[in-house]
């Protein structure tokens, strides 16, 4: 078999995977918003990915109200991530961390029902982040890494994608930077293989 007959069985035998994308910003015109959506765009046919856009909805944390059940805004949090094969999260970096509004959504999404496992055990995940400053979030994606194995996922190690001063690669509200693009479509190829690899 020609190394092309083989890559191509190979992307045959990718199955089709639902992917819950996360933004962790509120922000109207967040840049991880973008990058996210350029993850959905750019990613291989096989992934679907599903941007859940209801982070507003989720309360801040309170064990007093989880043990009387969860608010709405937590339970579709939850089924969109059950839903979904695989996790891709967007973080911006606030105070040289995860910003407490996603955070606060891991913290919930993190809780076991009685008798269940939580949503996030097991999932495969991939993280990136964008921001105006020269890091890129470098400092945030460690403590995302570190919540999110803490609650069980499988966070792909590489590659990590710092995406820096990014108000320059985004024009109405799309990444239009090339290298920035090709940076996420390749993230998002390795995430296909990953989740494949979680996925056994
Ligand atoms: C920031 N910002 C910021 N940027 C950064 O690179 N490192 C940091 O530590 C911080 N800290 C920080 C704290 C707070 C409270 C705010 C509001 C902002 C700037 C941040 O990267 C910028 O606002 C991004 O645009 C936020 O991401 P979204 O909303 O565009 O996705």
């Amino acid at each position: 078999m020609s190394e092309t007959e083989r890559a191509n069985s190979m992307s045959e035998e990718r199955s089709v995977r639902r992917v819950c994308g996360i933004a962790g910003s509120l922000r109207q015109s967040s840049f991880n918003r973008v990058v996210l959506r350029a993850a959905q765009e750019l990613a291989p046919e096989e992934l679907t990915i599903e941007i859940f856009d209801g982070l507003g909805e989720v309360p801040l944390f309170n064990q007093d109200v989880e043990a009387v059940g969860d608010p709405s805004g937590v339970t579709a949090l939850k089924e969109a991530i059950r839903g979904a094969d695989a996790l891709l999260i967007a973080t911006p970096e606030y105070n040289g961390g995860v910003p407490g509004v996603l955070k606060n959504a891991l913290d919930w999404a993190s809780r076991v029902g009685a008798g269940s496992t939580s949503a996030l055990s097991g999932k495969p995940a991939a993280i990136f982040g964008a921001s105006p400053g020269r890091l890129g979030t470098a400092r945030a994606q460690p403590q995302l890494r570190l919540a999110l194995e803490s609650s069980g996922v499988f966070v792909m190690p590489k590659p990590e994608v710092h995406l820096m001063s990014i108000s320059g690669h985004v024009t109405d509200g799309i990444l239009v930077d090339e290298t920035a693009r090709r940076i996420v479509a390749s993230l998002m190829e390795a995430f296909s293989h990953w989740i494949s690899q979680v996925h056994v």
